[in-house]
């Protein structure tokens, strides 16, 4: 088991490239599946997460290699529709095969999806939204098997708008007969990238970023090459280690306009960030201020994959916080460790009640999950001593070596196997 050993009470100073977007990269590697030919994906971050789902790509046919940054990927060869079960399980966005595989080849199988232990992470909204656009579904001995001769255009309605079945539901329309249109659809950065590769593949899509989005089915796409956009979660991340571990630091390759909720909170309690086209600068001289309420919610609210950094923050700041967490019920597994570093915090039915302590205290505690464990290393930052992150393996799968990157923040943390 990898750890990482942490000396916290250093201020963090110096500048960081921040790294292209897991949760971009990962529907754009499937949707490639839509073409044959041979794709380029720049800035496809290098992890766990990235290399299941070339070798998932790579089971059902394709030839991929990953490389500086870069996934070159021939379609070419693909012809098995049936996703490997051991790959299957091994994180949620094996999900995302299944609208490609069902649109070009007219049939998908799949067994549940694996993911992070955040709570049910149901995909009830995938299977209906897919059947909608005129799949037979079949469920057996817990594989779920999709045919369809032709997909046909239709409206779809979430009842919640979730992104992966809004990201599946789009690439699973590109081929079909008509006009889809899928309406309460998830707003997030990541989907308006998928839009825009797909759209610069041949396909017909708009809307992407607002609560409607409409796709044209066409007969054909073609292989491209494509950057993916940064990551909005790695680059709160570290904005929230400086906040907690005070300094002053710069972030290149940002879109500060896909973390306004979080910037307007982070200044609200005290610290200065500025921005300039793709830099963002932060500084932080003082324990912050504690912030009256937070509630998750779907972008353009306060985003769900950064509640756990920002309870870290503000565990010590002046004062009582409060934090709702409306998006995954099982997502506040980082309190009982937080706990252990001295940090006052009650929870009662998905509401997190944090009053600040002046510093937490370094201690060994360990990482249940991707977001929760690079919480508990800013925790270890802005802590009194020493503490040890184990299971860091959770951490690998979100952030490219988050050891290195904070290394070159001037933090003193070392990964020890
Ligand atoms: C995506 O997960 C992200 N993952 C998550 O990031 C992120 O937390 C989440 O969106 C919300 O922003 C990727 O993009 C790979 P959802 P996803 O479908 O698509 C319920 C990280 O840390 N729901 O929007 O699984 C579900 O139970 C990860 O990088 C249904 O009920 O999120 C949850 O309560 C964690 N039925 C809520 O919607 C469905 O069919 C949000 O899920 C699908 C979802």
């Amino acid at each position: 088991m990898e750890t990482f050993t942490i000396e916290g009470g250093r201020p963090l100073s110096g500048t960081l490239r921040i790294q292209g977007a897991k949760n971009a990269a990962l529907p754009i590697l499937a949707a490639a599946v839509l073409a044959e030919g041979q794709f380029h994906i720049y800035d496809a971050p290098h992890l766990k997460d990235i290399e299941v789902m070339i070798e998932i790509l790579s089971a059902l046919g394709a030839k991929a290699v990953h490389a500086d940054g870069c996934v070159s990927l021939d379609t070419t060869s693909i012809s098995v529709t049936h996703v490997p079960d051991d790959l299957m399980g091994q994180m949620r966005s094996s999900i995302f095969l299944m609208g490609p595989l069902l649109a070009r080849f007219g049939e998908v199988t799949i067994s549940r999806p694996g993911g992070c232990a955040i709570g049910e992470r149901r995909i009830d909204l995938h299977l209906s939204g897919l059947s909608a656009l005129g799949a037979k579904i079949e469920e057996v001995e817990g594989y779920i098997t999709f045919r369809a001769t032709q997909l046909r255009g239709t409206n779809i309605f979430l009842s919640f708008p979730s992104v992966g079945a809004t990201e599946n539901i789009m690439m699973a329309a590109v081929y079909a007969k008509g006009t889809t249109r899928i309406c309460n659809a998830a707003r997030e950065p990541e989907i308006v990238d998928l839009q825009n590769f797909l759209n610069a593949m041949g396909a017909r899509i708009r809307g992407a970023g607002t609560d409607t989005i409409e796709i044209d089915g066409v007969s054909s796409l073609r292989a491209v090459s494509y950057r993916v956009i940064p990551d909005r979660i790695v680059t709160g991340t570290h904005m929230l280690a400086a906040g907690i571990a005070q300094g002053h630091i710069e972030l290149t390759n940002t879109i500060p306009e896909h973390l306004t909720a979080l910037i307007e909170v982070v200044r609200s309690c005290g610290v200065e960030i500025k921005t300039h086209h793709d830099i963002m600068e932060i500084k932080s001289t003082a324990r912050p201020n504690a912030i009256d309420r937070i509630i998750t919610s779907p972008f353009p609210g306060f985003p769900t994959d950064l509640q756990a950094q920002m309870m870290v923050f503000l565990a010590q700041a002046r004062g009582t916080s409060v934090i709702k967490e409306t998006v995954f019920e099982g997502r506040f597994k980082h309190v009982n460790e937080l706990a252990r570093m001295g940090a006052s915090i009650y929870v009662d039915l998905g509401t997190a009640f944090i009053r600040g302590v002046d510093r937490l205290s370094g201690a060994a505690v360990e990482a249940t999950d991707l977001r929760a464990g690079a919480a508990l290393v800013l925790a270890g930052l802005g802590a009194e001593g020493t503490t040890v992150v184990e299971e860091v393996c959770h951490i690998d799968r979100g952030y490219e070596r988050l050891d290195w990157q904070l290394q070159q923040l001037g933090a003193n943390i070392v990964r020890k196997t």
